[in-house]
């Protein structure tokens, strides 16, 4: 059996499993639904930018809102400037954060413009600067979550990645997540677990590895090909969130296995968390986002997806979901994948 924690700075990670952060997704309401049948180590936020994070209103923005239940919680920067760094620091600090991540994987355009995520990763000068100002501001856990190397001269660029991952170590990062695919290469690509275990040997800090990891026998894999000391799972939280109770129950030995899922409820539970706490103007694209991929737990799902996509309010998609859970009994798939 692997480890049953990992230390994070002066966090004890038990068990090291941990929520990826995931724009559009892991807020709030979803959290809350994972939290309800357990087995994470450590939450996390969506990335949330370093810039307009002091001027959110913790009590009513939807990247902040959050409860007791998801516990504890990272929170993901998305910082392009060293000047960013301060106010967002000390809001997190304020909002009680148990630790703080940094975005260096994002390759999406709005963020490489403002020289964040991937960017900032590949500009060693701004990338220190930036790095060392946040462990500076704060004594929290502090992570960074990166992409494996880039670039088409494999050899010259994993001395790159190993001296950039040192590099991050160095500057006091207490653990790196490590998604196990290059920079833009497409998620439906098979991740490179085995090469994310090299950075395993650079390294006295913890890695956690990420990326593709969508069952146990998936999680069992990546740790005997990664090494890793944690693992970090994505989408498949989406599709099936009580995946970490199960991976805790069975490669971990805490708690209890999940039993049969009821999944209209585990729909229902989402859609009352997203109504309780989330703004009227800001549930239903949230809504949409997360029967994108829950609907893969069914063989005509994308049926369910189609129909809360076309919808025009919360209400609409509700109905429709009923009727599509009432008429697809039994329909339920075994092994979805996102
Ligand atoms: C909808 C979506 C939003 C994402 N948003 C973020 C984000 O805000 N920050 C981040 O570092 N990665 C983000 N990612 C990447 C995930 O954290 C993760 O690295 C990726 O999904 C691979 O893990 P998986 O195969 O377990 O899903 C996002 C991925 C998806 C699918």
């Amino acid at each position: 059996m692997a480890d049953r924690s990992v230390t994070v700075g002066t966090l004890e990670v038990t068990p090291p499993l941990f929520l990826a952060p995931m724009a559009g997704l892991t807020h709030s309401a979803l959290r809350a639904v994972i939290a309800g049948f357990g087995g994470v180590g450590l939450f996390s936020s969506e990335m949330l930018s370093a810039r307009s994070l002091p001027w959110e209103n913790a009590r009513i923005s939807p990247f902040l809102v959050t409860t007791e239940a998801e516990s504890p919680l990272s929170y993901q920067l998305l910082a392009g400037n060293v000047d960013e760094i301060a106010g967002a620091v000390a809001r997190l600090e304020e909002l009680g954060a148990d630790a703080v991540d940094l975005n260096l994987g994002c390759a999406a355009p709005g963020v490489r413009r403002r020289g964040a995520g991937l960017a900032l990763w590949s500009d060693l000068e701004r990338l220190g600067k930036v790095v060392s100002e946040i462990r500076r501001r704060t004594a929290l856990p502090f992570t960074a979550k990166i992409r494996l190397c880039s670039g088409s001269r494999r050899v010259s660029c994993q001395q790159e990645f190993q001296d950039r991952v040192k590099f991050l170590e160095a500057l006091g990062v207490d653990a790196i997540y490590l998604h196990a695919r290059r920079d833009r290469e497409p998620f439906a690509r098979k991740p490179q677990w085995k090469m994310a275990g090299l950075a395993r040997q650079w390294l006295s800090i913890p890695l956690i590895v990420n990326g593709g990891i969508f069952s146990v026998p998936d999680a069992r894999k990546c740790l005997e090909e990664s090494g890793a000391d944690g693992l970090m799972i994505g989408r498949a939280a989406a599709v099936r969130p009580w995946i970490f109770m199960e991976m805790a129950s069975e490669l971990y030995n805490t708690g209890s296995c999940p039993g049969i899922i009821d999944l209209p409820r585990v729909y229902m539970a989402f859609a009352s968390e997203l109504l309780e706490r989330f703004p009227a103007d800001r549930r239903l694209g949230r809504l949409k986002e997360f029967t994108h991929y829950f609907s893969r737990n069914y063989t005509f799902g994308n049926r369910l997806a189609m129909s809360v996509q076309r919808s025009r309010s919360v209400s609409e998609a509700m109905d429709k979901a009923m009727r599509f859970f009432e008429k697809n009994r039994g329909a339920e798939r075994q092994h979805p994948v996102p």
